[in-house]
């Protein structure tokens, strides 16, 4: 196949690219190039998705597109610039697009989703709603861009070359051993992907064909569950200590990433659907994930020195820990 990537210069969109090549496809990466840079291997085209003439130097048909897009009209240029010329769409949308986040095990099918963006609104930055709003716009926009579309509702993403730091907060945590804070119960839900294992289901979805509408997440699993795949991919002598959210929310540790917080960990019961949806049909369509150890081992072993400012320092650990202990 010739596959076209929007994107391929960070995370996801390197690893469709690195995926689709290694598969034997013929693999075109278009991007400014100022995030990061493709892999090796495959054609990189310099385009500017703010210009809505941006897509023009890309010449000829493709067999399959993938587009990691957030801004509507940068899916709209790529709509209106590739319909005619490609073979299968995929889509990398997110989960953030719908409207209830709290009833745990929902489905693509039942799930309801929020309002699309309002008309020429283009900023998925502009507020915590935005992006998931945006993405159901873009999601809109696609529908008619080739016989066979893909939306692709990515949720939690993690493994080697995460941008975000999120994951490796806690990859980092297990390999210092030591008394590790656990936040919340050890029967609270956690759902992620292997970065890979969410490319290599893009790459074959199009090589297969696969039209529709799905969550690109593996089946959730406890935090226990979390922290025993860490113990095994980053060995180390520990102990946990599980603090419940009460306590923590109190002492403003934040939730899900950034500085003070407990990367990964989000409110309950208000996010109780975040981390908890049905993958069954996602894997019913071909969707294969890998052992959590293995996600965690690749993640540490290419762990760099870069500063994510995100998740809690070693100080502030164990100043939480004492008061816990001490209570
Ligand atoms: N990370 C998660 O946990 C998570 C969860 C749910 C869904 N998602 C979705 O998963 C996808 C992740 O994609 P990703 O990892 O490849 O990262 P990304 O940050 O979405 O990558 C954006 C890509 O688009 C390019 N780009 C940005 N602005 C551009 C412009 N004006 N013109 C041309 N190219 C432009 C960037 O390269 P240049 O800057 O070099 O141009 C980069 O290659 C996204 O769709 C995201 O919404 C992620």
């Amino acid at each position: 196949m010739k596959i076209l990537v929007l994107g391929g210069t960070v995370f996801l969109g390197r690893a469709v690219a690195r995926q689709a090549r290694d598969a034997g496809h013929d693999v075109v990466c278009a991007a400014r190039g100022s995030s990061g840079r493709p892999v090796d291997g495959v054609q990189f085209v310099r385009v500017d998705r703010d210009d809505p003439g941006g897509l023009d130097a890309l010449d000829g048909a493709f067999d399959a597109v993938v587009d990691v897009g957030r801004r509507p009209s940068h899916v709209r240029n790529a709509v209106e610039a590739l319909r005619g010329r490609v073979g299968h769409f995929t889509f990398v949308s997110s989960g953030s697009v719908y409207a209830d986040t709290a009833t745990p095990g929902q489905t693509v099918t039942d799930a309801p989703v929020m309002e699309p963006a309002p008309q020429g609104f283009d900023d998925p930055f502009a507020d915590a709603e935005a992006y998931g709003r945006c993405k159901v716009t873009c999601e809109q926009l696609v529908a008619s861009v080739a016989d066979r579309v893909f939306v692709c509702r990515a949720g939690l993403i993690v493994g080697p070359e995460d941008p975000t730091g999120r994951f490796d907060y806690w990859v980092r945590r297990a390999a210092r051993g030591g008394e590790i804070l656990a936040p919340g119960e050890p029967d609270d839900l956690i759902q992620l992907i292997d970065v890979r294992d969410l490319a290599d289901w893009i790459v074959r979805a199009a090589d297969r064909g696969l039209a529709g509408t799905f969550d690109g997440i593996g089946a959730p699993l406890t935090r226990r569950e979390f922290h025993a795949g860490l113990a095994e991919g980053a060995p180390s002598v520990h102990t946990l200590t599980w603090i419940p959210q009460s306590f923590l929310t109190v002492r403003e540790v934040a939730p899900w990433s950034g500085p003070r917080s407990l990367p990964l960990w989000l409110p309950l019961p208000e996010y109780g659907g975040f981390l908890s949806r049905d993958a069954t049909p996602s894997i019913e369509a071909g969707l294969r994930v890998r052992p959590l150890r293995e996600t965690v081992r690749d993640t540490l072993s290419g762990l760099s020195e870069v500063s994510h400012n995100t998740g809690l320092s070693n100080e502030e650990e164990a100043k939480l820990l004492r008061e816990w202990n001490s209570r």
